[in-house]
């Protein structure tokens, strides 16, 4: 029999209080540090740890677009990661997690990875 684990979600804050094109950071339950993005196509989570300068920024970079691909450039060294995928876009070894968002009551929650 395999074990079926249960995904833990963890309301954030309203999509309200968030700003189009800004992202905010957030700390799960198991310890995880997020960055949470609010587009005008919807909502994104990465990991908020920049693997390039190891420090828990990207919450605070510019999201815009490489190609028409939305991304947020981490603010220490300027690489870009996607945030649908969180694929680095310089440099094709690297990517940040990502994790399940959706919308509940106004509300947004992040799912565990
Ligand atoms: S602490 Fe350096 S990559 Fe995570």
């Amino acid at each position: 029999m395999t074990a079926v684990q249960e995904r833990t979600w963890t309301t954030v804050c309203r999509v309200e209080d968030l700003l189009v094109g800004r992202g905010v950071a957030a700390l799960l339950p198991a310890g995880d540090q997020v960055a949470v993005f609010r587009t005008r196509d919807g909502l994104h989570v990465l990991s908020n740890h920049d693997p390039f300068s190891c420090a828990a920024v990207l919450s605070r970079g510019i999201v815009g677009d490489r190609g028409g691909v939305p991304v947020v450039v981490s603010p220490v060294y300027k690489q870009a990661f996607e945030l649908a995928t969180g694929r680095c876009v310089d440099d094709a070894d690297v990517a940040v997690a990502t994790y399940p968002v959706e919308v509940w009551d106004g509300y947004v929650r992040v799912g565990s990875p």
